[in-house]
């Protein structure tokens, strides 16, 4: 490409974002009711997730926000679990209810989903959400995903009739954000493909893409001969991979090799500073969401 790619600056969109949220927050408390609340319960202590976590409840706070987090220990049971939850169904105080996966293995994470009330899935992950967002029905669509569509929406990327190509079919990104570019509706109306591992030749897939999704969860998976001269490339992913220069001992990567990718793109995501942070926002705004339904079913 002789034109310099647009990088997509998901750090500014989301602060932009929790701004909007947090005013409305604030007119909130200046009319002295109740404020939106959010719980995030972890289970264990993976320390990527506990640092996810803390993320959360701290943007939440900072937005004005009722937050808090239940750190619980890798043994507790998945009875003890699902009565928390459940706990936090009938709570007046919390509107959404988070639980950080992946969650200990001889807890069923299925069970656990489905146990949080569908009014209070901020994460969108529930089977009445996702169903929702296949046919197309306004509901809480899952925070990554919901991020993606943002940005490209923000950026001004067409989509209508474009190729959107994911790679990944996971159900927090693949699958959500796929069926969201396809319906038929403003900023999406895309044509899309979902590939993963199993495909023989990946990048005869992904080099056809005008809108590159990739959610694989392998560091600098996407490499250069695999884009299509011109495409926007989203990169989803978060990998720790070693760094002897850093004072952590790693750095964190995308799933996409940016630097030799770059040049070939329109527009691309970096990483960090790209989805990642989106997902927070998306986050806060669903919590948002919930409370003004909760509240309007009260007034109803
Ligand atoms: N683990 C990785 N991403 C997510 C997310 O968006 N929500 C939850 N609950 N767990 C995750």
């Amino acid at each position: 490409m002789d034109i310099m790619p647009v990088i997509i600056d998901g750090k500014k969109v989301a602060s932009d974002i929790r701004g909007e949220l947090k005013e409305k927050v604030d007119w909130l408390r200046s009319l002295n009711v109740r404020v939106p609340g959010l719980v995030t319960i972890m289970v264990g202590d993976n320390p990527a997730s506990q640092s996810y976590v803390k993320s959360k409840a701290k943007a939440c706070s900072e937005i004005g926000m009722l937050s808090k987090i239940e750190m619980l220990p890798a043994d507790t049971s998945e009875e003890s679990l699902l009565s928390l939850i459940d706990s936090y169904n009938a709570s007046p105080d919390y509107d959404g209810i988070l639980v950080q996966l992946p969650l200990p293995k001889h807890i069923n994470e299925e069970k656990v989903i489905e146990k949080i009330s569908a009014q209070k899935d901020v994460d969108g992950f529930h089977p009445v959400s996702m169903g929702n967002l296949v046919i197309g029905k306004n509901t809480f669509y899952p925070c990554t995903p919901n991020g993606i569509v943002e940005l490209i929406k923000r950026y001004k990327i067409e989509t209508s009739g474009k190729h959107v190509v994911v790679v990944g079919r996971s159900n927090i990104v693949g699958k959500p954000v796929a069926n969201m570019l396809l319906q038929k509706k403003e900023g999406a109306n895309a044509v899309v493909t979902i590939c993963h591992s199993a495909a023989a030749d990946l990048s005869a897939y992904t080099k056809t893409a005008d809108i590159l999704i990739a959610a694989i969860g392998k560091a600098n998976f996407i490499t250069a001969g695999m884009v299509k001269d011109g495409a926007a490339v989203i990169d989803v992913g978060i990998n720790r991979v070693e760094d002897a220069s850093s004072q952590k001992g790693y750095k964190i990567v995308g799933d996409v090799d940016y630097e030799n990718v770059f040049s070939k793109t329109s527009f691309i995501t970096p990483v960090p500073g790209g989805v990642g942070p989106m997902t927070i926002a998306m986050l806060l705004q669903n919590t948002f969401l919930a409370y003004i339904k909760i509240t309007k079913q009260k007034l109803a």
